[in-house]
């Protein structure tokens, strides 16, 4: 099935630009932004279908057939990574999204391949994975007002409130560590530049070696470049 080691197969692609062209933009534009929804997706209808299938290409070459991948927070721009890793690699994806409404239109979308989004909390999702995506989500400003401007480097020492950053740091360390609780070693993390740090920590901190992969990858929505980090692995 595999036709080039540069590009997702044939199959992939069709169903790629099959689920794009199925989302329902007009629902999706009240969740990504505030206004002027149409314009917003005409504009990253494109990149996000060819930055997305960059970064699953690259996952292609890091994944074993058959495994389990938890996606947290995944919406319309992870949808080649799931996509190749459900046609290409027949693993099994779970890809968790708190925004009701969002996965209401990408299920809709998706509904001619075996591919649910749950619109429930991740940390919920049962079993063992071998790789986990969790992409711009610890620094989300919606979810974290407080902590995301430090993640970015832009913190305000004069509007700064210490107790609500900390209820949000106590947050984001929760998560990330029920979600690596999942992860089996070796496994895979794939996450951005600015969330790498809670990673790291979670190693250090249960003395797991990890390393974090030079290249970084460019995405259509956030912004956030993507990195992956192997982990458990000496
Ligand atoms: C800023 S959006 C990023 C969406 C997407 N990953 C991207 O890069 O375009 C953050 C997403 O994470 C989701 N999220 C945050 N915490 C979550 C959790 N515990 N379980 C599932 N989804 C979560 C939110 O619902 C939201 O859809």
């Amino acid at each position: 099935m595999r036709a080039s080691r540069t590009k997702l197969a044939p199959e992939t692609r069709r169903l790629v630009t099959e689920v794009y062209g199925r989302l329902d933009y007009g629902a999706l534009g009240p969740v990504y932004c505030y206004e002027g929804g149409h314009e917003f997706w005409r504009a990253k209808r494109g990149p996000c279908d060819r930055l997305g299938s960059r970064v699953a290409v690259v996952l292609r070459g890091k994944l074993g057939r058959g495994g389990r991948s938890l996606y947290v927070g995944a919406g319309a721009a992870e949808l080649p990574a799931l996509i190749m890793e459900t046609v290409e690699l027949g693993r099994a994806v779970e890809p968790y999204n708190l925004r009701r409404a969002e996965v209401t239109v990408l299920n809709r979308a998706c509904r001619s391949i075996p591919l649910t989004f749950h619109a429930a909390d991740a940390v919920g999702a049962k079993g063992r994975f071998d790789h986990l995506w969790m992409v711009s989500v610890l620094n989300d400003p919606e979810r974290f007002p407080h902590l995301s401007p430090l993640s970015y480097g832009r913190g305000n020492p004069l509007t700064l409130d210490p107790l609500k950053f900390d209820k949000e740091r106590r947050i984001v360390r929760a998560l990330v560590a029920r979600c690596m609780g999942k992860l089996a070693r070796p496994g895979l993390v794939t996450t951005t530049t600015e969330e790498v740090i809670w990673i790291a920590e979670w190693c250090h901190r249960h003395r797991v070696p990890y390393r974090v992969g030079k290249r970084y990858y460019p995405t259509a929505l956030v912004g956030d470049p993507i990195c992956l980090i192997q982990i458990g692995k000496g």
